[in-house]
């Protein structure tokens, strides 16, 4: 049993905290379902106010749902299509303070507003992104976006 208890002061800490909690589950695992399932669990549990977390994986030039912690989604995104698809497309950050201003957004849980979208990629190939959904109008600040892209380079050298 992992019982990682993050229940930092500020949110530089608590992503500081997630940083090394990441790094211990994944240390020595090489199954890349295994560590996105323990990851998406992970930043669930210890993020505020977030509906959903998980991963679309790149698979043919296409995004196909990975594991993930939430209602369940839908399982293939185009390039380009939705935030998660924008992300994968042009290889950057999306966060996005209003989902339903998002053009061609997919709504996947009518309870998100707000949504940030990390592409991780490992020697310039696109893996996949990690999309992370709240409830609550721009959730996501700039800070969080600086966590959001190391939890991110963590996950790339891990998939
Ligand atoms: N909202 C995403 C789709 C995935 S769900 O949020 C889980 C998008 O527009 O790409």
């Amino acid at each position: 049993m992992y019982d990682f208890k993050i229940a930092a002061a500020d949110t530089a800490t608590m992503y500081r905290d997630l940083e090394s909690a990441l790094r211990g589950l994944i240390a020595g695992e090489s199954d890349p379902i295994a560590n996105m399932a323990n990851a998406a669990a992970l930043i669930f549990e210890t993020l505020p106010d977030v509906n959903w977390v998980g991963f679309y994986r790149n698979i043919d030039g296409g995004l196909v749902l990975g594991p993930f912690q939430g209602r369940p989604a839908c399982i293939r995104i185009k390039f380009g299509e939705g935030v998660c698809g924008v992300a994968a497309q042009t290889l950057q950050v999306q966060r996005v303070e209003d989902v339903h201003a998002f053009p061609g957004h997919i709504a996947c849980d009518s309870a998100s507003n707000s949504e940030i979208v990390v592409p991780l990629i490992r020697g310039g190939e696109l893996l996949g992104v990690l999309d992370i959904d709240s409830p609550k109008s721009a959730r996501f600040t700039e800070e969080d976006e600086a966590g959001c892209v190391r939890l991110g380079e963590i996950l790339s050298k891990a998939l």
